[in-house]
């Protein structure tokens, strides 16, 4: 179940949800040469929060390409340069990006395949790119599912599988180049904040859970203010790929 999210709906309350992720901005900046002479494309920059941290810790020349006006209007507010694009077409020109990632976008991807071939048009041979996501074994360990345990079903679904990404990727000519995991959650405590952003539904795949289980699990995590949750084996995962060289066909 891929059911499409209305980004320009989301787009005023996103930044209330997530901030830039410094732990992948750190293996970023301690695995490339980023600097002033380096273009960076983030592919799927939504409201820009990774691209303007990543800028400003190292002066990276950042061009971010996301389909929706809403998330792009507030990404411009950041004074970033920010262009129209998708999967199907990334608005760059061929051999022009030294590096270029995406943030939580694949889920959202209908072709893969179309995403892997702009990519590599676009990438200088040799380039690294990538993804952070999220394994279906971590989907299934969420912080949230205690709440709503049909999220896990509900997000394996929609995301792909790292080994679906890894043949997709290799498919249009990119090698894995390894996997970092990060294994410790940015979300571990019931906040007042983080009430109000389930109240809102301003996560995406909470508007896919049945009402009646959104009710309950609201209830509960209402009763749990101020408490703390280990969620072991949760987390994001970040895919390494080096562009080479298309198989010939
Ligand atoms: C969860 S947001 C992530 C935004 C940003 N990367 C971040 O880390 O905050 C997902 C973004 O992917 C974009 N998106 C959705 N479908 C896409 C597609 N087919 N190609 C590129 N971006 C897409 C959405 O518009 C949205 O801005």
């Amino acid at each position: 179940m891929r059911a499409p999210v209305n980004f320009d709906a989301l787009a005023p309350t996103y930044d209330a949800t997530r901030g830039a992720d410094q732990w992948m901005l750190d293996r970023f900046l301690a695995r490339l040469p980023l600097g002033r002479d380096t273009v960076v494309l983030e592919f799927g920059c939504g409201t820009g929060n990774q691209l303007a941290a990543l800028q400003a810790r190292c002066g990276c020349r950042g061009i971010g390409v996301d389909p929706s006006a809403g998330m792009q209007a507030v990404a411009r507010t950041k004074g970033l340069d920010v262009r129209h694009g998708d999967h199907a077409r990334i608005p760059l020109a061929d051999g022009t990006v030294d590096f270029a990632f995406a943030c939580d976008v694949v889920h959202h991807v209908a072709d893969l395949d179309a995403m892997f071939a702009q990519l590599h048009r676009v990438l200088r041979s040799g380039s690294p790119f990538a993804i952070r996501t999220r394994s279906h074994p971590q989907l299934r360990a969420a912080f949230f599912n205690r709440w709503f345990p049909s999220l896990a079903q509900i997000d394996c679904a929609r995301y792909p599988s790292l080994e679906a990404l890894r043949d997709a990727a290799s498919r249009h000519g990119f090698a894995a180049d390894g996997d970092e995991v990060m294994s410790f959650m940015q979300l571990d405590i019931v906040d007042a904040t983080l009430v109000t952003n389930i109240e809102l539904k301003n996560w995406p795949h909470l508007r896919l859970l049945p009402e009646h289980e959104y009710e309950i699990g609201l209830a509960q995590l209402r009763a749990a203010l101020g408490q703390r949750f280990d969620s072991p084996g949760a987390g994001q995962t970040l895919l390494w790929f080096k562009r080479g060289v298309k198989a010939a066909q």
